[in-house]
């Protein structure tokens, strides 16, 4: 018989950014271990984001479709209202949408560096602060929120992206010592290198280029599929890791290892 403490049956997910790339993998993840679970993107996603409520739908569970752009304080607020007034309830909300802009520290905009703090930190935060809304009356929660391995090592190039997630990896602490005493746990995932839609979109290295940076930082020798993300969300995610907060589990093929 399978180990109870990580069923999610009964439980209501939200997975931001869940169009595609990690928010897709982990919101299929998360409906496999038995969760309903609510899609969200922003408006050039819904198309995508309605084929994972489809694919969810089709293993047996709820889904929705919300367009919520995590930038947007209001359109944050709505969603998470319409996915409780829906589904019941929100048990688990994954702050996965997220933004990379790869450039010379010299060269970022104030533009270039509002999108990707406001999309991945702020985002983040009022999401979070959203949903606890619901899960402190509830007295129940997991918030699981997507930082990266760059969230504890530098990655040249990125100066936004890497203050973005070392500032997720330090919400996270905050949130989580806030909320415990309401039975809700706040934990990070730091994905190493991990072949998305995104990723492949903003790497505009050669393959030469690209194995060179594989072979000096990645043990594991190639870039992460999605799906090898999913086992450490049901586990934040799940009544087993009830005293498991504050924490960032990175999953990243032994890139910090080194
Ligand atoms: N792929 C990697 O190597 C990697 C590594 C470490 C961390 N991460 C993090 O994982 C998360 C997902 O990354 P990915 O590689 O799957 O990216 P991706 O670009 O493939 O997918 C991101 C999704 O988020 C959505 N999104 C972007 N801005 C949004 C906004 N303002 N509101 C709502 N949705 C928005 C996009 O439409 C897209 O569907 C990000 O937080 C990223 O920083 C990725």
């Amino acid at each position: 018989m399978p180990y109870s403490g990580l069923n999610l049956d009964g439980m209501v997910a939200l997975v931001t950014g869940s169009g595609r790339g990690i928010g897709e993998a982990l919101a299929v993840g998360l409906a496999q271990a038995g969760a309903d679970v609510a899609v969200s993107d922003l408006p050039a996603g819904m198309a995508e984001a309605s084929g994972v409520q489809a694919r969810i739908e089709d293993l047996g569970r709820r889904s929705a479709a919300y367009q919520m752009d995590v930038q947007i304080i209001e359109e944050i607020n709505t969603g998470i209202v319409r996915v409780v007034e829906e589904f019941g309830r929100l048990d688990i909300l994954v702050n996965n949408a997220g933004i990379r802009r790869r450039q010379a520290a010299v060269e970022v905009t104030e533009e270039d560096w509002d999108a990707v703090i406001s999309t991945n930190l702020k985002g983040t935060f009022f999401c979070s602060q959203a949903a606890a809304r619901h899960m402190i009356p509830q007295g129940y929660g997991r918030i699981i929120n997507i930082a990266s391995q760059l969230a504890v090592v530098a990655g040249e190039n990125r100066a936004a992206y890497c203050a973005s997630k070392g500032g997720v990896a330090s919400l996270t602490q905050v949130l989580a010592l806030e909320w415990i005493q309401h039975g809700i746990t706040v934990n990070a995932i730091g994905p190493g290198p991990t072949e998305t839609p995104g990723l492949l979109a903003a790497d505009s290295r050669s393959p030469e280029e690209l194995d060179q940076d594989l072979t000096a930082h990645m043990p594991l020798g190639r870039r992460m599929r999605p799906e090898e993300l999913v086992g450490a969300a049901v586990y934040l995610a799940s009544p087993s890791a009830g005293a498991t907060t504050g924490h960032l589990l990175i999953v990243d093929g032994g890139w910090t290892a080194r």
